[in-house]
């Protein structure tokens, strides 16, 4: 018997169709604008020449930055009109086009990627476009990808995020972590590291 198909993420139900994600953020950068901000503090969590994961990378502007530092970045999208538009744009980016819940450690070796990671990054609303009631499995599968001391940079708005989203409660977000066995280390408001508040929250989390 073959495994059950994963239910269709929020964003393949709606977001995709409706955010205009992609091709906003091709603007921006053809603009010049500043896009790799959630990119600049995920480069001081880990050593130089770490190994990151990209988990729901998009086309591709985070992990591809992160790559240009000098780490070795995999990405990971199951979007195929994002995977192409990442592949174009930053063809040095490796991307494997999957979701976060088909990333077992067959899939990443059949893929050539490494199977744990100094540092998952999650940015970008990721969270709050998976599949209905996946969170905690989601949570669970990247820390399985974590190396030892190895932590997830997770991002997503509490409030005024992309409407095809959910809303995600902090607390319940923080119960998720604890259900997947992680630990939330740090809480700011944003990936400048302002103080937390009630619009976006970005946090870092480790194994528990
Ligand atoms: C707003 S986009 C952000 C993309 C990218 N992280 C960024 O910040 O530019 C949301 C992304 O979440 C991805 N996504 C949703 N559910 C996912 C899942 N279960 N596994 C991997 N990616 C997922 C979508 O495919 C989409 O690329």
């Amino acid at each position: 018997m073959g495994e059950a198909p994963l239910p269709p993420t929020r964003w393949a139900l709606g977001g995709a169709k409706t955010s205009g994600y992609g091709a906003r953020f091709a603007e921006l950068i053809a603009d010049g604008a500043d896009v790799v901000g959630e990119a600049r503090l995920a480069d001081t969590l880990v050593e130089r020449g770490a190994t990151i994961l990209d988990a729901g990378s998009g086309m591709g502007r985070i992990g591809a930055h992160l790559l240009s530092l000098g780490h070795r970045v995999t990405a990971a999208e199951p979007d195929p009109a994002l995977v192409e538009q990442s592949r174009r744009t930053f063809p040095e980016l490796p991307v494997i086009p999957l979701e976060i819940l088909a990333l077992s450690p067959e899939a990443l070796a059949a893929a050539g990627a490494p199977l744990a990671y100094d540092l998952v990054v999650c940015v970008g609303n990721v969270l709050t476009f998976v599949a209905e009631d996946t969170e905690v499995a989601v949570l669970r599968r990247l820390g399985s990808l974590l190396a030892p001391g190895g932590r997830i940079l997770v991002g997503f708005h509490l409030q005024q995020g992309p409407t095809t989203a959910r809303v995600y409660p902090l607390d319940e977000f923080v119960a998720d972590v604890a259900a997947a066995g992680l630990v939330v280390q740090h809480r700011f408001g944003g990936y400048d590291l302002r103080p937390v508040d009630d619009l976006y929250s970005v946090a870092v989390l480790a194994q528990g």
